[in-house]
């Protein structure tokens, strides 16, 4: 059995922890993926996420503020390939949007391709709800749904009478 996920925040990216970024994002989502110039911008002026498995880091999540609202944007989320499949994209999530409640946000959107399975899963078992559709969002045919999940802080014991 795995060993449990630690979630590290990281704002700033060594050349080697970048590199490694940049590869494991790119085998899970292709062109979307962020880049080298994207993804120290998200470090240190949004949230970078990471999940590790003792030295191994199995996948990350990329956040940013929306400017004219309290809501933040989940920019990507990702497991690395030959790791899916065996929890570690829910431990994440859920692990995320613990730290993130506790910091005080409020609420979390994400888009997702509706043909998406595992993604519309993973969002599914993790809370969130679809609120819009986007069509044509990434240009022509690349439509998109918009998720919301509501971000609880950690439960207050019950007082009773
Ligand atoms: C979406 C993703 C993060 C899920 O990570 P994971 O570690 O495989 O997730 P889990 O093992 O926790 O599984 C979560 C759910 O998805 C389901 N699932 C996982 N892979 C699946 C697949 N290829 N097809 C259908 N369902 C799948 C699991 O069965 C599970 O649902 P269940 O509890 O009802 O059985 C991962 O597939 C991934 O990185 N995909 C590429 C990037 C992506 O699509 N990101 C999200 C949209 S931006």
């Amino acid at each position: 059995m795995d060993s449990p996920m630690a979630i590290r925040r990281l704002t700033h990216l060594e050349p080697a922890t970048l590199g490694e970024l940049v590869e494991y994002g790119r085998s899970a989502l292709g062109d979307s993926a962020l880049d080298e110039w994207m993804l120290p911008v998200i470090a240190s002026c949004g949230l970078l996420y990471v999940g590790r498995v003792g030295e191994e880091t199995v996948g990350a999540a990329e956040i940013l503020g929306i400017l004219d609202s309290g809501d933040i944007y989940l920019e990507g989320f990702y497991i690395r390939p030959e790791m899916q499949g065996r929890g570690h994209g829910t431990e994440l999530m859920l692990g995320v949007i613990d730290l993130l409640a506790r910091e005080g946000f409020k609420r979390m959107l994400v888009t997702l391709a509706p043909e998406n399975e595992a993604g519309t899963k993973l969002y599914d078992k993790t809370g969130f709800r679809e609120i819009d559709y986007l069509p044509d969002h990434y240009g022509a045919g690349r439509h998109r749904l918009l998720l919301a999940v509501e971000l609880r802080g950690p439960e207050k014991p019950e007082i009773k009478e």
